[in-house]
């Protein structure tokens, strides 16, 4: 695959068959990523692939937890505030979604059939969870994580998988330690859902949006 047309083309997977990937496919999509750059190449990230059963049982806690509403406490703090122009961007995806799926954003017990779908991963059957060592320090650490999740996006795009990196998968990082076996001095900084794309599915299809070109580039000259 082209490189544009990959970078271009890729886009965050909401709903995937059963059909699973097989583990050497998974290893081929690591293997190929740790060449991504990081600070120093330091290569803080380490990897927990989960599939089966192990799986299964944290989407099943993930979505009891939130449907409690449980408060969540993330080993990264989420943001709670944004710059105006970010927040009319988080607020247009949001939208985009539920108007995909027909549902009326007043309607919260609709609103939390797509969290529900969230919580279970869109039904990807394997999650890729990248960790960090807890006594780096956190911020280049996030940079160097962002690098190889954005190769793991698109080697799997190039093998005809598809990704959706999800900080809604690492809302409770104490109950995935456990499942994973995670050890403490980990910080458990995100997941990625992986499987194949149910290519029919709204959530697959509806438009994405990008900010302008010049909205994000000052030339200097
Ligand atoms: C750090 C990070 C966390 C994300 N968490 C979620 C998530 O919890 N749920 C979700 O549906 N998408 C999540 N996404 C996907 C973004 O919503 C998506 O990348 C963005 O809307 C751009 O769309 P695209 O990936 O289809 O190009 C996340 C993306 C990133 C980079």
């Amino acid at each position: 695959m082209e490189l544009e047309a990959a970078v271009r083309g890729r886009r965050s997977i909401r709903k995937f068959t059963d059909r699973g990937v097989p583990e050497v496919i998974v290893e081929e999509i690591l293997d190929a990523a740790r060449w991504s750059p990081s600070w120093g190449n330091t290569q803080p990230w380490e990897f927990y692939v989960l599939t089966g059963r192990p799986l299964a049982e944290f989407k099943e806690d993930n979505g009891r937890m939130l449907e409690e509403g449980l408060p969540s406490s993330p080993d990264v703090p989420m943001p709670e505030a944004w710059p105006a122009a970010l927040k009319a961007r988080y607020g247009e995806l949001g939208k985009g979604m539920l108007d995909m799926l027909g549902i009326d954003r007043a309607d919260k017990d609709a609103r939390n059939q797509l969290y529900a779908l969230m919580a279970s991963l869109f039904g990807a059957p394997c999650m890729i969870v990248a960790c960090i060592p807890k006594e780096s320090l956190v911020e280049y650490a996030m940079l160097d994580v962002g690098l190889v999740a954005q190769s793991i996006c698109l080697l799997a795009h190039e093998k005809g998988l598809g990704t959706c990196i999800m900080a809604a998968a690492v809302r409770y990082p104490d109950r995935l330690r456990k499942i994973a076996s995670i050890p403490d001095d980990r910080r458990i900084v995100v997941a990625i859902a992986l499987g194949y794309p149910d290519p029919d599915y709204p959530l697959n299809r509806f438009e994405r949006k990008r900010a302008e070109i010049r909205e994000l580039v000052h030339w200097v000259d």
